[in-house]
């Protein structure tokens, strides 16, 4: 395909360390199926993990796990430079620009900020948290990404980049795209713990994508399921039973014989589970294989950042001259 026609994607993640199982259901899945199709960009929002947490301590052993796990996951850093926002200070620039094309209470409307203020119970938001899809606006239009891969918590804030798109280029001139999000089909992946939320590190329900086949097996021991099948023979509703989501996403082809069993009482709990933990390390198998290659070199993955961020930056910097052109900033 002509690479001059290739749409661009811009990804992006918050360094949060090694990935569980719903962020590639939810978004690396996605971002290497469209690796071919696409000209992509791969960013680590770093300087977004700060609107939430002010302790660095631990960002750049985040980053580096969480990278590993996209290269395992399929992403190839030589099509697709992976590289970190807070290496480009163009991202800063842009950022300030647009901070003057949005007004306060849009950012104070913007429902995915009202529910982390509320579920972080965050008393006075700072400066920067609120303005941070400004900064998320700078980091998908500074590639001029005409596609962003997201969940549906993030559609709000690819609607603000659509927004700062549009009056930029009314006042100044044409020069950003408007970008469209592409929802992820498997969005969400119910956590471990059976509370019906999102798989989360920090609510300590997750199944990552490095962990062992034995972890993998004890974590689904103590995972809870449909709460009426108590005994084995006791029919169960797979449609409520998380394991059996996992089932459908990891054991495509034993999702009829599963719901059968389950539904009929003949498969029990143990079993089922001993099944789908099967399915899931079979899947992971190939990725721990290869995550132990980057986890023996840190170095080799550090060299994939530099290289991503040199790339990154060239584009950035054309888009740069391009925004102060059309503001004549000269
Ligand atoms: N805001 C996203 C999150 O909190 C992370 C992010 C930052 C992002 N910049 C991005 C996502 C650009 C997509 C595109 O998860």
């Amino acid at each position: 395909m002509n690479q001059q026609k290739q749409k661009t994607i811009l990804s992006g993640m918050r360094p949060t360390g090694k990935l569980h199982i719903g962020h590639w259901t939810g978004a690396l899945e996605n971002w290497v199926a469209l690796q071919e199709e696409y000209n992509n960009y791969h960013l680590v929002a770093d300087y977004h993990a700060l609107t939430t947490d002010l302790d660095t301590s631990a960002l750049h052993t985040h980053t580096i796990d969480m990278v590993i796990d996209w290269i395992a996951g399929g992403i190839d850093p030589m099509k697709s430079p992976i590289f970190r926002q807070s290496k480009i200070k163009e991202h800063t620039e842009l950022h300030l620009i647009f901070s003057m094309l949005i007004t306060k209470s849009r950012l104070e409307r913007n429902p995915s900020i009202k529910e982390q203020v509320r579920d972080l119970e965050i008393e006075n938001i700072t400066y920067g948290h609120l303005g941070y899809p400004v900064l998320q606006a700078a980091d998908i239009l500074l590639y001029r990404g005409d596609v962003v891969p997201v969940g549906e918590d993030q559609l709000s804030h690819v609607e603000i980049t659509r927004e700062i798109a549009r009056r930029f280029n009314s006042t100044w001139g044409e020069v950003f795209p408007e970008p469209q999000p592409k929802l992820t089909r498997f969005a969400r992946l119910p956590g471990l713990d059976g509370k019906d939320r999102k798989m989360s590190k920090s609510m300590g329900n997750a199944l990552l994508m490095s962990d062992d086949p034995e972890t993998v097996g004890q974590k689904l021991r103590k995972a809870p399921t449909d709460v009426q099948k108590v005994r084995r023979n006791d029919p169960g509703r797979p449609d409520v039973c998380l394991i059996f989501t996992y089932h459908q996403k990891f054991n495509p082809g034993a999702v009829e014989d599963v719901r059968a069993g389950c539904e009929s009482g003949a498969l029990g709990c143990v079993e089922c589970k001993q099944r789908c933990g099967t399915a899931i390390n079979a899947f992971l198998a190939p990725h721990i294989e290869k995550r132990r290659r980057y986890e023996e070199e840190p170095k080799l993955v550090e060299d994939i950042l530099h290289d991503g961020e040199a790339r990154a930056r060239a584009t950035a910097q054309e888009t740069m001259a391009a925004v102060r052109d059309a503001m004549k900033l000269g």
